[in-house]
């Protein structure tokens, strides 16, 4: 009985890592330094991307301010499909979805 038992314990825990595992694989891979070179080239000009400061453009929100309003993730659907805010100001853009990955991953470093 006890062996069976340890068996099955050991089972489950394979179980748990793989499952781990298999959820941190995609986060390792996205790089924060290349998303902030991504937001350096294509979003500084308007939108503060440090810890600190104000937007060059005034009525750009400071990325570090983006995680208040909402969960960063629910940014990666609309910069896969290209960012549309309504505003003219700013430019439609399409990630790909590793950019987009490496972009998140940069955004979670303001918070
Ligand atoms: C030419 C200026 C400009 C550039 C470049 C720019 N933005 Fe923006 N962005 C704006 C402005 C202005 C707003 C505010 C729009 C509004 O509130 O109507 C904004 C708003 C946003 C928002 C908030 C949208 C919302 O509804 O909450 C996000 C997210 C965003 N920008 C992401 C980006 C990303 C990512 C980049 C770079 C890939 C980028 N922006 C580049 C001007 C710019």
């Amino acid at each position: 009985m006890g062996g069976s038992n340890f068996g099955l314990a050991a089972a489950c825990s394979f179980v748990a890592v793989a499952a781990v595992l298999g959820s941190l694989a995609p986060a390792a891979a996205a790089s924060p330094e290349q998303g902030k070179r991504l937001a350096q080239s294509h979003c500084a000009r308007c939108h503060a991307i440090e810890k600190a400061g104000d937007s060059p453009l005034t009525i750009a929100p400071p990325f570090r301010q983006l995680h208040e309003r909402y969960a960063v993730e629910t940014l990666e659907e609309a910069l896969a499909e290209g960012i549309v805010t309504g505003h003219p100001d700013m430019p439609e853009f399409q990630f790909s979805a590793s950019e987009v990955g490496d972009f998140i991953a940069f955004l979670k470093t303001l918070e």
